[in-house]
This record gives structure tokens, sequence and C-alpha cells, in this order.
């Protein structure tokens, strides 16, 4: 099936209630660390700064963005449907996006790259971000020793990638990075009061276990925040 066909035809009741927990607790994590890190708050801090949240889905983040200039760019019309918003949506490809060069201040792009030729739209978003620009990345990391099925085992296009695969992205260093999310699958196994109160304590604990010599490359997720050379 194809990417695009499969978020076509998505629907999110479909989707059991201790997924539902771990998928939260996921953007809980994302959002946290999006919104405490300096670049973010730098750019969100000059008025006239233009965004946009590439592959946006329904809107999961749209409240890191909701009183800024945003624009949400997704490939499928049916979740651009579901995302609660009336204006700034457009309907696009992260591999040919639909505005001139030197466009943006940010770009933020969330659990999208796996799905695509990342080198391809990363070299997209190079084109559409100003000079000083700057990108962030969340996407499922290669080196992950948690390998939770329900982030790694797609019937579609998925391919994790790690650090090492920004490393040389032509146009782009890279200004931070860090893995997050280190939630054993087996805990999944206990009924969802029990999990959810799990993950509120795991929550404290993830960012110790992230900030560890041994962890550090080795969470589910890895962020990467790139900026234009
Ligand atoms: C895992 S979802 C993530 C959505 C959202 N960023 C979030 O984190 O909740 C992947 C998203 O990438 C979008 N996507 C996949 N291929 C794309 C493409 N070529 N161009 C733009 N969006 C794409 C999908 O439609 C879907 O909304």
């Amino acid at each position: 099936m194809k990417v695009k066909d499969f978020y076509e035809n998505w629907e999110i009741g479909c989707i059991p209630k201790y997924a539902k927990l771990l998928m939260n607790f996921e953007e809980e994590l994302i959002f946290d660390i999006i919104s405490n890190l300096d670049e973010f708050n730098r750019i969100k801090n000059k008025k006239e700064a233009l965004i946009l949240d590439c592959g946006c889905g329904f809107g999961s983040f749209y409240n890191l963005t909701k009183d800024l200039n945003t624009i949400y760019l997704d490939i499928s019309f049916n979740l651009l449907k579901k995302f609660n918003i009336k204006t700034n949506k457009i309907c696009g490809d992260i591999l040919n996006l639909p505005f001139k060069d030197n466009s943006f201040d940010l770009i933020l792009c969330i659990n999208v790259l796996e799905h695509v030729d990342y080198k391809k739209a990363l070299s997209e978003m190079r084109r559409v971000l100003k000079k000083e620009g700057t990108c962030i990345i969340v996407v499922v990391n290669k080196n992950s020793i948690i390998n939770e099925e329900l982030f790694t085992d797609w019937k579609i296009y998925h391919q994790p990638l790690d650090i090492k695969d920004f490393e040389s992205i032509e146009g782009f260093y890279i200004a931070y990075w860090k893995t997050f999310y280190f939630v054993h699958p087996i805990f999944k196994i206990f009924p969802t009061k029990i999990l959810g109160k799990f993950l509120k304590f795991f929550k404290k604990v993830d960012n110790k276990l992230a900030n560890t010599k041994m962890f550090k490359n080795k969470g589910q997720f890895l962020i990467c925040v790139l900026k234009v050379r």
C-alpha cells in the first residue's frame, strides 16, 4: 500500500487503548522537548517568524505553534479534514513543497521522514528555509534498543533513521540531538489503568536515561535540530 493511501484511509477510532496511551506518552515527550529547546524559543520570540509544520497530520502538535505564523502541510486530505482549524492548511508533498525558496524561519517535521526519501525531503526543506533557518526533526531511531512494534512494525514504507544519517546532509549542520522514549514494550501487557500510572512515573525517568552515556543513542525516537549552513 502507498503511504498516501494508508493515511487517506486512517481512522483514529481503530486504535486500541494501550496504543493511545503509548502514543500520547510519546507526544507529551515530544511536546516537552521541543517547547524547551532554546532554538525553538528563539524563533518563537521573533514576531515575524514564519513556521511550517511539514506533515502535520491532524494537528497533534498544533499547541506548539497555534500562536505563531504557521502553515500546516500534509499529503493526506483526510487528515487535514480531521485537523480542526479553518485556515493555513495546505495539502502538499514534502518532496515537492509548494513554496518559494527562502520562505520559512522554522520547519517542524515530526514522524514524517520515515515515510519518504529523507534526503530528497531534507533538500526540499533546505530550499524553502531562510538563510538562518532551522529544521526540527523527529524520527524513529534506527539504533533503538526499545523496538516498540507500534512505532516500528509498519506495512507501508517506513525507514527509521539515526543521527549518522543527518551528519552529511548538504546545506545543514546538526545543532542539537538526543534520543528519547525508553519504555520497554513488555509494559503494554499491563491493564491500561496500571500502564497509565506507570507512564506518568516514567515521564521523569525518560529524560534521565536519555542523558546517560549508555543510553544516549538508544531511545525509540531521535530529535535532531538542523541549522542552515
Ligand atoms: C506518523 S504521521 C505524523 C503526523 C504528525 N506530524 C504527528 O506527529 O502527529 C506521518 C504523517 O506524514 C504525512 N506524510 C507522509 N508522506 C508525506 C509526504 N510525501 N508529504 C507530506 N506529508 C506526508 C502523513 O500523511 C502523516 O500525516
